[in-house]
């Protein structure tokens, strides 16, 4: 079987190993890739935006199966365009994605699939977002309802931060068109789980909970990341109740939108806020999180493309997934200055180092080969992450690793998995 991974980050990485371990794979691709695919891998010089070129690609080189990891290209329409080409490609067709790519799109299928969420308005102008601000105030959380990498979400303390976040948005075009529509939602309280689900348009098969850690500092402080580290399971969402929760958050959705006449194939990630009057869904990703996937993938034992035949071919309900009982945590070593500005090129140590202890792998995202260098070449570098007997056996190896790793200019934080730690009692 000749496979096509899109993307180049940690997440990828992992998807290429983890498909690697799979005896029906005899050939991989990585559209673009990074220097840790290109160690297990072969890396394709085709942008992950760019539809086209990655479907003559594949036909080129007859590819049996894509699996997007990023969103770009699934809410640009690559599961369409496959499919037109006879290519099985394991994530949702565009109208899907919308459920990412458009908070207002998902504000409406949570409502009509009833579905609990934070309140929300939805605004095209700002005289009427204003007479929101002034009926309801702050706390409020102003998001871009499009793809604005990460950043399009403030949450506003106060009247002014609230006007500020309308200013930029509204005023300032910073999010160019993903910003033309903005909601104003109703500010939560509680701790933040994912919950990520594999989906073959009828059937939601649940993974473990992961948790996220967003903010660049430790204690949640400092602007919020693409994410600096995650572990699997999160105490806060324990196994006994993923069944349940994906009945709330997950299942109903997939109902819904095979009303609609377009069923959700592929890995529908609900982020969730678990507040005191229960789990609320703060926004669905229809991918693999990064760096969640990294500490799920670790722990999930089944043959990775079995899985993804079953939701290709509708035959999820005949899968079960087979869970490592360990917990896994994975640390992102990021470029200092991160996710502001921050240097490139700088020369890194120490990863087979890492990897030589038991059950560690050290998972690339923003990196380069330069002969048998291997370099920094974005914002968040790698993440280490390893199996531990527990939450804190798996935190402690991974900074194990970590601690073998050595690069200039470098930062990361050390409180990964701490939140759990305090549920358990343990910190
Ligand atoms: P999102 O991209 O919608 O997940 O938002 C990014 C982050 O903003 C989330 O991970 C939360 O930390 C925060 N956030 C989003 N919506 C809310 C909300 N309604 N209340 C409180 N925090 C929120
Ligand atoms: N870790 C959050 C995301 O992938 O969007």
């Amino acid at each position: 079987m000749r496979i096509l991974i899109i993307g180049s980050g940690g997440r990828e990485h992992a998807l290429a190993w983890k498909l690697r371990q799979s005896p029906d794979v005899t050939e991989l691709f990585v559209a673009p890739g990074n220097g840790g695919t290109a160690g297990i891998a072969t890396n394709v010089a085709v942008k992950d935006s760019d539809v086209p070129a990655l479907v003559a690609f594949a036909k080129e080189h007859g590819v049996d199966l894509v699996v997007p990891g990023p969103e770009l290209p699934l809410t640009l329409g690559v599961a369409d365009a496959m499919k037109e080409a006879g290519i099985p490609c394991f994530g949702p067709v565009a109208a899907c994605a919308r459920l990412e790519g458009s908070k207002a799109f998902a504000k409406e299928v949570m409502q009509a699939a009833g579905v609990p969420t934070a309140a929300a308005g939805v605004f095209t102008n700002r005289a009427d977002a204003d007479a929101f601000v002034a009926a309801h105030g702050a706390p409020l959380v102003v998001k871009a309802d499009g793809l604005a990498a990460g950043k399009g979400v403030v949450v506003a303390m106060t009247d002014e931060e609230v006007k500020a976040a309308l200013d930029l948005m509204f005023d300032d075009h910073a999010f160019g068109d993903a910003s033309s529509t903005v909601l104003i939602e109703e500010f939560l309280k509680g701790e933040e789980v994912s919950l990520l689900c594999f989906c073959d348009g009828k059937t939601a098969l649940p993974l473990p909970s992961a948790q996220d850690h967003k903010a660049v500092f430790d204690g949640d402080k400092g602007p919020n990341t693409g994410g600096m580290g995650a572990y699997s399971p999160a105490p806060v969402l324990p196994d006994e109740k993923l069944d349940a929760m994906a009945d709330i958050v997950a299942r109903p959705i997939l109902a819904e939108m095979a009303r609609r006449g377009t069923p959700f194939t592929g890995i529908l990630y609900a982020g969730l806020m678990m507040t005191e009057s229960g789990p609320k869904v703060l926004e669905y990703n229809v991918r693999f999180g990064d760096p969640e996937c990294q500490p799920l993938l670790m722990r999930l034992k089944n043959n990775l493309v079995d899985v993804i035949k079953a939701c290709l071919e509708g035959r999820l309900d005949e899968v079960k997934l087979d869970i490592e009982p360990r917990s896994a945590l994975g640390v992102v070593l990021t470029a200092a200055g991160y996710p502001g500005s921050y240097p490139k090129g700088m020369p890194i140590s120490g990863i087979e180092s890492a990897e030589e202890l038991d059950d560690v792998q050290v998972f690339q995202a923003g990196t380069r080969r330069e002969g048998d260098r291997v370099l920094s070449n974005g914002g968040r570098v790698l993440c280490v992450t390893a199996l531990g007997k527990d939450l804190k056996d798996a935190q402690k190896r991974a900074y194990e690793g970590l601690d073998r790793l050595s690069m200039e200019h470098s930062q990361f934080r050390s409180d990964i998995g701490l939140k759990g730690l305090k549920r358990l009692g343990l910190a």
